[in-house]
């Protein structure tokens, strides 16, 4: 028990120590833990026990804190985030609490800090001990776990919305696969997954969707390696329907990568697609989706902003901006992002966002649609830049669309995070109108 209970939670430590103090996104610091880990479950665990902790960092932080009498030398900052991890794990009584003291105590041994193993079980045990702390009240850091400046925002922009935005933000996100429907049918898909012991429900709204009961090893679900299914929310899936596609449309993904809604695209029609994204590596990840979901198109790398070199000169049918942004709307998915993320960066998102899309709508044919989305629910990365590019495009008009249990936000519609168990999404349709005269 030792040994094992020891090298994840030493594994999550570090990782934290990436995320809250260097910036680094989690998946990139837990690619980053190499032999650190050496089994699937390990992984599972360490990415639980991380998103765990991002939840509800503040509450922790003061914690554990509040148990050391001073703050630990930098070179075992480390140890922090494992007493932080072993007290919400006290918490969570997942594991019988000897069990969990001991084995941050082995962690901290195996990380080469033995003179530390009695502080942190002395702490430990005093936190067994310790009464419950006071209730956060409505204090929104403590409360939902958030940096004080997102959670003024929300409140801001969604004042009746808030709390269940916030609460939305924490919980363990469903897995929602796309069916491939050139290779089967959302039936069979089903029946193979339920066969194969995984329950599963599907959504009469979204015609590609399935729903997984309980999380799974993605690349082991049957159908998944031979392009039957991909991962992608419910929120993402409805990009495809407002571009309203046909045959022999040209369209323009104008922010692919790493490629789930060009995937779509062409899954769903025979359109002449380009997909381009700014990011080398992000770009080369379409092209790897299209191979094992069998489908093709045209990926490059180009700044959507900057269309000279790239753009041929022939106007596009249909154009999707998926534009960057703070991804506040996949905070259940994504526990680091909110301790990522700025509140400087709304403002510089908002710049990107407005470049793309006027860069982006000479290239659209008059009639044709262009759809703008973002998984963000700030009014400064969505409505805001639909009102103001529409201020400013006399040849551009809203088009009306229904989406159930959406807000309508004036312009478009925004998705807010766990309705229908989607994650949050704002979704624009703009329609370019022929010029004048014509
Ligand atoms: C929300 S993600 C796109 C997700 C993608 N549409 C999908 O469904 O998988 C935004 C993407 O925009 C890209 N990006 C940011 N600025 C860009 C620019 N100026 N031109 C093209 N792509 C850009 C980022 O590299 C990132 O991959």
């Amino acid at each position: 028990m030792a040994a094992t209970g020891a090298r994840p939670r030493l594994a999550a430590a570090h990782a934290l120590t990436e995320v809250l103090d260097r910036g680094r996104a989690l998946t990139d610091a837990l690619d980053g833990l190499g032999d650190r880990l050496d089994a699937s479950r390990d992984r599972a665990q360490v990415r639980r026990l991380c998103n765990r902790v991002l939840r509800n960092w503040p509450a922790l932080d003061a914690r554990v804190r509040a148990r050391l009498r001073k703050p630990l030398a930098r070179r075992n900052r480390w140890i922090h985030f494992l007493l932080a991890i072993a007290v919400d794990e006290l918490d969570d009584a997942r594991e019988p609490a000897p069990a969990v003291v001991h084995a941050a105590v082995e962690a901290v041994r195996a990380g080469g800090a033995a003179p530390m193993a009695g502080l942190v079980n002395a702490v430990l045990r005093t936190e067994l001990r310790a009464p419950p702390g006071p209730e956060p009240g409505d204090d929104d850091v403590l409360r939902y776990g958030m940096p004080g400046w997102l959670a003024r925002r929300i409140r801001t922009d969604w004042p009746d919305d808030a709390d269940a935005i916030l609460a939305a933000g924490n919980r363990p996100p469903p897995t929602w696969l796309r069916v491939n429907r050139r290779r089967t049918t959302v039936e069979a898909a089903r029946a193979a997954l339920e066969a194969a012991g995984l329950p599963c429900t599907v959504d009469a709204r979204l015609p590609d969707a399935i729903r997984l009961e309980r999380p799974a090893a993605i690349g082991q679900l049957p159908g998944f390696r031979e392009g039957h299914l991909s991962v992608q929310d419910a929120g993402a899936q409805v990009a495809v329907d407002l571009l309203d596609l046909a045959a022999g449309q040209r369209v323009l993904d104008a922010c692919a990568a790493p490629g789930g809604k060009a995937a779509h695209i062409l899954e769903r029609a025979d359109v002449e697609l380009l997909a381009i994204d700014r990011d080398a590596a992000r770009t080369r990840r379409i092209e790897t989706g299209w191979a094992r979901l069998g489908l093709s198109g045209r990926a490059a790398v180009a700044d959507a902003a900057r269309p000279d070199p790239w753009w041929d000169g022939r106007p596009f049918d249909r154009i999707l901006v998926d534009a960057p942004c703070s991804a506040t709307g996949v905070l259940r998915r994504h526990p680091d992002v909110r301790w990522l993320r700025r509140e400087a960066d709304i403002e510089a998102n908002a710049a990107i966002q407005d470049a793309i899309l006027e860069a982006l709508w000479s290239l659209l044919r008059p009639g044709g649609l262009l759809v703008y989305a973002t998984c963000s629910i700030l009014h400064a990365e969505n409505r805001d830049r639909g009102r103001k590019f529409l201020e400013r495009q006399s040849d551009a008009e809203p088009v009306a669309f229904e989406l159930p249990e959406t807000r309508a936000v004036d312009p478009g519609r925004q998705i807010l995070p766990g309705s229908l168990d989607r994650d949050g999404f704002y979704y624009l349709v703009l329609r370019r109108l022929p010029a004048d005269g014509a």
